[in-house]
Parts: C-alpha cells; sequence; structure tokens
C-alpha cells in the first residue's frame, strides 16, 4: 500500500471528526493536505460552518482551492488543530518542521483546544532524533547560533533551497538550520534550550501538546490519545 493511500486514509479520518461550528487550525505538509481537501469536500456537501485558520502559505493556498474560508488567531480561539509530523515518539512529543512550517504550527497547534496529529506509521519512533531538528532562525545569526549548537554536540546544516539558489527562505523571511542531535533522550529540555539562544525564532520539537495521534498503517488506522500514555 502506498504512502500517499496511508496519509490520505488519515486525512480523511480526522477531516470526519470535525463537527459544525469549529474553528480548526490547519497544518502543513503532504499528509495534511489530504485532511484540508477532505474537510473542503465535508463542508461542501454538508453545508457546514467552518472556518480554518492556516499554519503556512502552503495550507492557505490549498484551503481555498477546497472552499474552506479562512481567519485568523487575532480574531477567534481554535477548537481543533491538525497537523501532521516527521516523528513522533511513545510520550507522543513530535519532530516538526521538514516543511519549515513549524513555527506557525506550534503557535496555531499549542493554542488549540484539542491538538490531533495526523501520520504514517513510518514516523513513529522509539525515542526523537534520527529526523534532524529544524531551527527557525534570523538570518543575522546564522554563524553565532551554529557555533552554540555545535558546543550542544548538534550537527547544524543551513537548509538550502530546491528549483532557488541559496537558502530556503521561510514565510517569516528566515533562515532554517536542521541540526542532528546524537540522541534526545530530554525533548522538553532541548526544546527550551534551543529556544533561548538569541536568534532563534522557535525550533520543531514540541512537547506535551499532542491529544490524539491518529496513525495509517497497510492494516488499517489506529489511534493513541494523551490518556493512553498517562
Ligand atoms: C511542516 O513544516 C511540517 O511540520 C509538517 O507538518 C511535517 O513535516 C509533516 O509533513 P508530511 O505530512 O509531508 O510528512
Amino acid at each position: 500500500m502506498s504512502k500517499n493511500i496511508l496519509k490520505e486514509n488519515v486525512g480523511k479520518k480526522a477531516a470526519d471528526l470535525i463537527k459544525d461550528g469549529q474553528i480548526v487550525g490547519l497544518g502543513t505538509g503532504s499528509t495534511t493536505h489530504y485532511f484540508i481537501r477532505h474537510l473542503g469536500e465535508r463542508i461542501k456537501n454538508e453545508e457546514l460552518n467552518i472556518l480554518g485558520i492556516p499554519t503556512s502559505y502552503q495550507s492557505l493556498i490549498i484551503a481555498r482551492e477546497a472552499g474552506i474560508n479562512t481567519t485568523t488567531l487575532d480574531e477567534y480561539d481554535i477548537d481543533v488543530a491538525v497537523d501532521g509530523a516527521d516523528e513522533v515518539d511513545e510520550n507522543l512529543n513530535l519532530i516538526k518542521g521538514g516543511g519549515a512550517a513549524h513555527t506557525l504550527e506550534k503557535l496555531v497547534d499549542s493554542s488549540a483546544k484539542k491538538f490531533i496529529v495526523i501520520v504514517d506509521d513510518s514516523k513513529m519512533v522509539k525515542q526523537l532524533g534520527e529526523f534532524p531538528v529544524p531551527i527557525e532562525i534570523i538570518p543575522e545569526a546564522l554563524r553565532i547560533v551554529k557555533e552554540s549548537l555545535i558546543d550542544m554536540g548538534g550537527k547544524p546544516e543551513l537548509r538550502m533551497g530546491v528549483q532557488k539558489d541559496g537558502p530556503v527562505i521561510t514565510d517569516n523571511g528566515n533562515f532554517i538550520v536542521d541540526t542532528k542531535f546524537d540522541s534526545i533522550r530530554n525533548p522538553q529540555k532541548l526544546e527550551k534550550e534551543l529556544n533561548i539562544l538569541p536568534g532563534v525564532v522557535e525550533n520543531g520539537i514540541f512537547t506535551n501538546l499532542v491529544d490524539k495521534v491518529i496513525i495509517g498503517s497497510p492494516s488499517g488506522i489506529k489511534e493513541i490519545n494523551k490518556d493512553d500514555i498517562l
């Protein structure tokens, strides 16, 4: 079974959980792409009154194409946010930011009353860290932050553009430094330590935020709720 089918299955499952009248955080990436499209179909077919709050230009554009009206965090609180992830550990901590959208994703996902993560089973890991931690920095901080990350035991690499010369520029006009750490034994601690480096805008470790993970595998869909692991 292809990965795209697994992603579509979990995207549809999450779209079916959204209720009429809700304000919905729209995550970024190839998995949430399916979620947004299916939510748009439900809104059309069932004449639902739902507003989306996008986490990137990508999710804003897909929402528009799907016919979902959007609003902002300035105007509304979010009932439920649905987002993908690059890694999910056994305690439901995440690495996000493979698409360089983690700064707005963390704001939207953390402010939602309920945060649902949708992934295919290849994203489930025992311990975070195989995937390098994406760190958004202001461009002026590149050398200084890289030196600090090396001191912390990381291997930082400036993310380069594809079909664009030079570095990736985020939706916020910043750089991304992907940093591999040998082992992330305490994600809560590392998340805080990275964010206090001057010049860092936000890092892609998300701890203590997830309410539910919906996992797609060839044998079907599995759900893990926060209460299952407490
Ligand atoms: C965007 O920056 C990321 O946080 C994505 O949510 C994450 O990379 C998952 O993306 P995919 O669903 O494309 O794997």
